[in-house]
């Protein structure tokens, strides 16, 4: 199956062209994801956060943390110590400035970061999560592997991601809007000609569902679940080390 890229004339790898859409599109990031889920991809982190919420965490870990958006809702779950890595620091600097502007800068912290080579010692956080970001990892495994690396045994995985509305008529609307709305509106915004085009291209592509759930229990996740949300159109999976 061919990898599916941001740029498809750049030669450059899947890393390198994410990490430049992203700087790319950073200033406009936040409002383009409000504005074209229509607000309902505030309600799914929500909803994601308060199964992390159950669990208790001391520390959390939130990978592609892009402008801090998951990183921000993980507050709530009462841990003293959050830390979101992404590999685009213009994504990065957005999510500083609003951590600065709540003051939260003593629980919060950003870094530059790699999904696929954590710099974090085995088994030091009690919850890792990741908001729309799994599907850009240019090699699934070995990040699902580093997330299980530096969660302490018993420690949870909560992922939300895209996934493919099954039913009819949900299905042919949500691929009409990804497909020919989403990308004209984004090119619009964003003035990026590619990014909301490579959006449904890699929500397309993705191992969704049961098919993530098998890579959560490969890696050695036990309690892999999926809650469906929205008629599919989002899923939020949790596992535990
Ligand atoms: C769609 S954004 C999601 C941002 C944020 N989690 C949210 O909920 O809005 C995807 C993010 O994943 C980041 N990303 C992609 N691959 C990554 C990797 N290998 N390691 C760290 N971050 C990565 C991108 O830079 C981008 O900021």
């Amino acid at each position: 199956m061919p990898v599916i890229t941001p740029y498809r004339d750049s030669a450059k790898g899947k890393k390198e062209q994410v990490a430049e859409m992203f700087d790319n599109i950073a200033p406009k990031y936040d409002f383009l994801n409000h504005f074209l889920s229509f607000g309902i991809d505030k309600l799914w982190r929500k909803k994601a956060i308060k199964l992390v919420i159950k669990h208790k965490p001391e520390s959390v870990l939130d990978v592609a943390t892009g402008t801090a958006d998951f990183a921000l809702e993980s507050l709530k779950t009462g841990a003293k110590q959050i830390v979101g890595v992404d590999i685009s620091e213009e994504m990065l600097n957005v999510g500083r400035t609003k951590i600065q502007n709540l003051g939260v800068g003593d629980r919060v912290v950003l870094q530059s970061g790699d999904a696929e080579n954590l710099a974090f010692s085995d088994g030091y956080f009690d919850a890792v999560t990741v908001a729309f970001g799994v599907r850009n990892f240019e090699n699934l495994s070995k990040g699902i592997g580093e997330i299980y690396r530096v969660l302490k045994p018993g420690g949870m995985i909560c992922v939300l991601e895209f996934s493919k509305p099954t039913l009819f008529p949900v299905k042919q609307l949500y691929t009409f809007y990804s497909f020919y709305i989403l990308p004209l509106l984004g090119r619009l915004f964003s003035k990026d000609n590619s990014a909301y085009r490579y959006l449904p291209e890699s929500v397309e592509q993705f191992p969704d569902g049961e098919h993530f759930l098998e890579v959560l229990k490969q890696i050695g996740f036990t309690q892999a679940r999926q809650h469906r949300q929205t008629f599919g159109i989002a899923t939020i999976y949790i596992g535990i080390r």
